[in-house]
């Protein structure tokens, strides 16, 4: 018998509805939403909602210690703070021509100094390592650069957090060609893990590339894909998802799509409204708190 077909998207074309309907593998539009675990009666009156504030200040003053089972988050990356070709608002030539972070995001400019950044950083590493169980995990995406010749690996960003592994995030390169540079096709992912932290039984066998395509027509301008944020739900056993970097809501649709229990936080009240509107167009129960 011919093995069954997969269900393949294309990647450059897919459409964050079309990429959500494949990995999760239901249009939950029209069907009634899964009840979901309640594991930590302590989190009750925060789960399932974005609320719209600072992460830091969020997660210090409301959250319990030791309390959340895995974070998957993506902060800015401080893009428009750059050397030599940066990012200018408006440019329409070379690498940068088109990009929607050309005027930062809607609360943040991204384009904070470097030291400060780095200080920024470790603060929000450092809130998520409080908040973090004993055998919780933090998946960090970030993106490597180079900087004035050399490599800004983020290493004073993670320097003393317990990282444990680093993924490859194989993306598809954007459109943009520039004739000095190789097209950009990887971001990384550091698995910070506290001492307990196992994976979930099987997902050893996830390599540590993970080729998934970039997610094309959502109003955010720089979502990641919903298959991203479901490996690494996939990849921790059990427990409340955390995403301090909340964006447009990706990581609440995979922790449903894996009938777990989640936490937003976002500053932008724009993009707070945005993940409202697609969580609850595909799970039907998001709230957004000020
Ligand atoms: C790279 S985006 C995250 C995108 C998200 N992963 C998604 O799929 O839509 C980073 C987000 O962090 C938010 N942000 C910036 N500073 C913040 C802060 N202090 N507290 C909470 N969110 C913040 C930005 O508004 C932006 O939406």
């Amino acid at each position: 018998m011919p093995p069954a077909k997969a269900k393949l998207i294309e990647p450059i074309d897919a459409t964050f509805e079309q990429v959500m309907k494949a990995v999760i593998g239901v249009q939950i539009a029209n069907d009634p939403p899964q009840p979901l675990m309640i594991v930590d009666k302590s989190l009750q009156h925060l789960t399932g909602k974005v609320w719209c504030s600072d992460n830091v200040r969020f997660m210090n003053e409301r959250i319990p210690a030791e309390s959340i089972s895995c974070i998957v988050t993506s902060p800015p990356y401080n893009l428009k703070n750059s050397t030599g070709n940066g990012m200018k608002a408006g440019t329409n030539s070379g690498k940068w021509a088109g990009n929607p972070l050309q005027n930062g995001y809607d609360s943040h400019g991204d384009n904070m100094p470097h030291a400060e950044y780095v200080k920024w950083q470790r603060e929000c590493l450092t809130a998520m390592m409080r908040v973090l169980k004993n055998d919780g995990v933090i998946f960090y995406n970030h993106k490597w650069r180079v900087q004035n010749g050399l490599i800004q690996d983020r290493h004073d960003i993670i320097e003393g957090f317990p990282v444990r592994q680093i993924i490859i995030w194989k993306r598809a390169g954007g459109i943009n060609f520039n004739e000095g540079y190789f097209l950009p096709t990887y971001e990384v992912i550091y698995m910070i893990c506290k001492p307990n932290f196992k994976l979930s039984a099987g997902a050893n066998k996830m390599t540590d590339v993970w080729e998934i395509p970039q997610v094309k027509g959502n109003e955010h301008p720089a979502p990641f894909p919903i298959e991203l944020a479901s490996k690494c739900i996939e990849a921790s056993p059990g427990g409340v998802i955390l995403d301090p970097f909340m964006g447009s809501g990706t990581t609440a649709i995979a922790a449903s799509g894996h009938n777990r229990e989640w936490i937003g936080i976002e500053l932008s009240k724009k993009y707070c409204t945005l993940a409202e509107s697609k969580i609850s167009q595909y799970i039907g129960k998001a709230q957004i708190k000020p």
